[in-house]
């Protein structure tokens, strides 16, 4: 008799999985948005936008913050205020969402892939340095999921090739590091920028948004002035050529009520986490992110860990997420694709000249060469959300039995036809 459920056996977890967003949060929302709403300011960097920068600001122990409508416009402000140039090259990881490589095209600049490390997953600081050419001018860290990219490793190399940080903490609000001058800083404020997501399913949000923290007045500044459409923020400053990617007061509403669950959001994922990693890191062919010792406080977008087919008898990822998800454990497996693997992945060198080795048409035709960045996207990757990690440690052990049943019945899992990746 079959024990899988996806064979039609009893699932190890029937029970829902925490709802994210939380309905404690829009209750509170509720009343902040009534009071935007009242207030005759619906937006144009209102009361509540300022204080909301602020208060984020402070939560990721930076100086300024500067909202914005998205991760992506975040990115693209802060690549701006970096005086990227055409033709500049922005070092980014092989393995991130479309949005931190389509940013530097969006601003004529070149995205050059860097493999991610094994360990953590995140950008690999030797490989970015052996990318370093006299055109890099920004490299683009991303603290993936519920990892944390070594940040020390990656500022070194930036002092020493003269380049700009600004780090993709599109997941990581809340995460705090260990600096080596025993400073501990928010993930977003070591490097010179921090660019920060609050699309609805990001651990904080407002549907949509995002912000741009910086220490430097002047940057913050220049951020700003792209993000409303060019204006100069303060009297006899600098006009830019920018955008409009403000948001309203009614998303900054929403963004103040989540950030006071925020805390203990982080708290119970974060214990959560830790749990996966001792009980899932002791299952053969599993490895979690490895939690860096200078990581004080752990965010997480996703819990991500590493499934090795080889260890599991010829089980390919996508069956083992398959079967996690008719155990009830709702496994993704990540992007399922590098960056320049992905379907919309479309660059034309007409459109993008600097980046014509991106386009299969032309004679520059020049593939990233990330092994890593491949293995791991189109073979290894597993994603739990992080709605997953907000419940009690005994959810969590489901998610690890799951897993332990999957391994003890592998034979049966490996029988059935193996998913395409
Ligand atoms: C790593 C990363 N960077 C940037 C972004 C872009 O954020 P947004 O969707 O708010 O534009 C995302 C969104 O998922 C992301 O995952």
């Amino acid at each position: 008799m079959s024990q899988l459920a996806i064979n039609g056996g009893t699932p190890v977890r029937t029970a829902p999985w925490p709802q994210w967003p939380r309905a404690e949060t829009a209750e509170h929302a509720k009343e902040l948005v009534a009071e935007a709403l009242t207030s005759g300011k619906w937006g144009g960097d209102g009361p509540m936008e300022q204080e909301f920068a602020r208060r984020f600001a402070e939560f990721q122990r930076a100086k300024h913050g500067v909202c914005v409508s998205s991760g992506t416009t975040a990115l693209v402000a802060a690549l701006e205020a970096a005086g990227i140039e055409a033709g500049d090259e922005v070092i980014v990881p092989g393995l991130t969402w479309i949005a931190t490589a389509s940013a530097v095209l969006e601003v004529n600049a070149v995205p050059v892939f860097a493999d991610i490390s094994r360990d953590t997953f995140c950008l690999d600081a030797a490989s970015a340095e052996a990318l370093v050419t006299s055109r890099t001018k920004v490299i683009i860290p991303v603290h993936l999921s519920g990892a944390t990219t070594d940040m020390d490793a990656i500022m070194d190399l930036a002092r020493r090739h003269n380049l700009l940080v600004i780090e993709d903490a599109a997941h990581a609000h809340g995460t705090l590091w260990r600096c080596p001058d025993g400073e501990v800083r928010g993930a977003g404020a070591i490097g010179n920028a921090g660019c920060f997501s609050f699309q609805a399913s990001k651990s904080l949000t407002s549907g949509e948004g995002g912000i741009v923290i910086a220490n430097d007045e002047a940057f913050a500044d220049r951020i700003w002035a792209f993000k409303n459409v060019g204006r100069a923020r303060k009297e006899g400053g600098e006009y830019v050529l920018g955008h409009n990617f403000r948001i309203s007061e009614l998303q900054a509403a929403v963004l103040l009520a989540g950030l006071e669950c925020l805390d203990g959001e982080l708290e119970t994922r974060d214990a959560n986490g830790m749990y996966l990693n001792d009980r899932l890191g002791a299952l053969p062919g599993i490895r979690p992110a490895r939690r860096d010792p200078r990581v004080v406080r752990q965010a997480y977008y996703g819990y991500i860990f590493a499934f090795e087919p080889e260890v599991w008898d010829g089980v390919t990822r996508n069956r083992f997420v398959k079967g996690l998800q008719a155990e009830g454990i709702r496994a993704a497996g990540g992007w399922g694709a590098p960056v320049y693997g992905m379907p919309y992945w479309k660059v034309r060198k007409e459109r993008y000249p600097f980046a014509a080795r991106y386009d299969k048409t032309s004679p520059d035709f020049n593939p990233p060469n990330c092994p890593y960045s491949d293995r791991f996207a189109y073979e290894e990757e597993v994603t739990l959300p992080h709605a997953m990690l907000l419940g009690s440690s005994d959810d969590a052990e489901d998610i690890a039995r799951a897993i332990e049943k999957l391994w003890q019945h592998r034979a049966e899992l490996a029988q059935q036809p193996a998913v395409s990746a």
